[in-house]
């Protein structure tokens, strides 16, 4: 399921690069963008996916719903249902509320990011983008760096890049740390530099102010010191260490700007990846709408 998955969004990406035509495989369908929290690249690439493939797109904007009048999550899912949606892109600030509707018998769901638990979407799109260099990722030796504790991208990074026979090196102060990620092919260091030793790719993670309930990090500046990316430390490791962020950057906070324009920084190219990678996830659900 994964490798299809992986080599349909390939396809995509070649024929997107092309600006080809793509056949209407979702023609009839309607897809539901349901966002609680704030979202650039997911909700665009998401919403241009299904258009591509022909789709009718409605968003759902929860804060001018009847969701405002106190009407239940899944009240409005059953009020989508019966306009007939196919599928429901959802991002949700509560870990499983996807899972919870896609149980409550909706088989069009599709998780968006929940809470600190995952996005699966993501992780296939970084995956698609470290194919697209290196071909097989089996043995890969992949740093995650930043805000570990709080970040759904590294938990779903580490389950699909494990699967595909990486080993992953987590690198975070303690504050931003989860222990329990550190099993099999897991490993942790505190000390940035000692983490970016022999590594083919180095994942930088965004600090997730609005998830900290306390002030995790001295400050801004001290962190970019011991754990920001910038010209130096980049200067340590490997010449063709892959560098990938799913965005948004915090710029000084986590990476130095000038390394966003850097050869090995695939910035840009996880972004045009999230279309591609989007059409290949309702190419293979297109069975299983409602
Ligand atoms: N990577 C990611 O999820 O970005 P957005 O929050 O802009 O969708």
């Amino acid at each position: 399921m994964v490798a299809s998955l992986l080599s349909k969004a390939q396809t995509y990406d070649h024929a997107l690069q092309e600006r080809k035509e793509f056949p209407p495989l979702l023609k009839g369908k309607i897809v539901a963008l349901f966002f609680f929290e704030a979202s650039t690249r997911t909700r665009l690439s998401f919403e241009l996916a299904a258009k591509h493939l022909g789709a009718t797109v409605i968003d759902v904007a929860p804060n001018i719903s009847s969701l405002k009048k106190g009407e239940s999550l899944n009240d409005t899912v059953e009020t989508l249902k019966a306009m007939k949606t196919d599928f429901i892109v959802m991002r949700h600030h509560q870990a499983g509320a996807p899972h919870i509707l896609a149980r409550e018998g909706f088989e069009g769901i599709i998780n968006a990011g929940d809470g600190m638990h995952a996005h699966p979407t993501q992780a296939l799109l970084d995956a698609v983008t470290l194919r697209r260099h290196y071909g097989s990722l089996s043995e890969k030796k992949i740093a995650i760096c930043g805000d570990i504790k709080h970040s759904r991208v590294a938990r779903s990074d580490i389950k699909l890049l494990i699967h595909l026979g990486c080993s992953i090196r987590l690198i975070a102060p303690y504050s931003l740390m989860d222990q329990n990620l550190i099993i099999g092919n897991v490993t942790f260091s505190c000390d940035m530099q000692q983490g970016l030793k022999d590594i083919d790719a180095l994942i930088m993670l965004r600090i997730q102010n609005e998830r900290m309930t306390s002030s995790l990090i001295p400050s801004q500046e001290e962190y970019f010191r011991f754990y920001g990316l910038n010209e130096e430390k980049l200067s340590h490791i490997g010449k063709d260490v892959l560098i990938l962020h799913p965005g948004p950057v915090n710029k000084f906070v986590e990476i130095d700007p000038k390394i966003i324009n850097h050869k090995n920084c695939l910035i840009s190219e996880q972004i045009r990846t999230g279309v591609a990678t989007r059409m290949a996830v309702f190419d293979a659900m297109r069975g299983n709408g409602s």
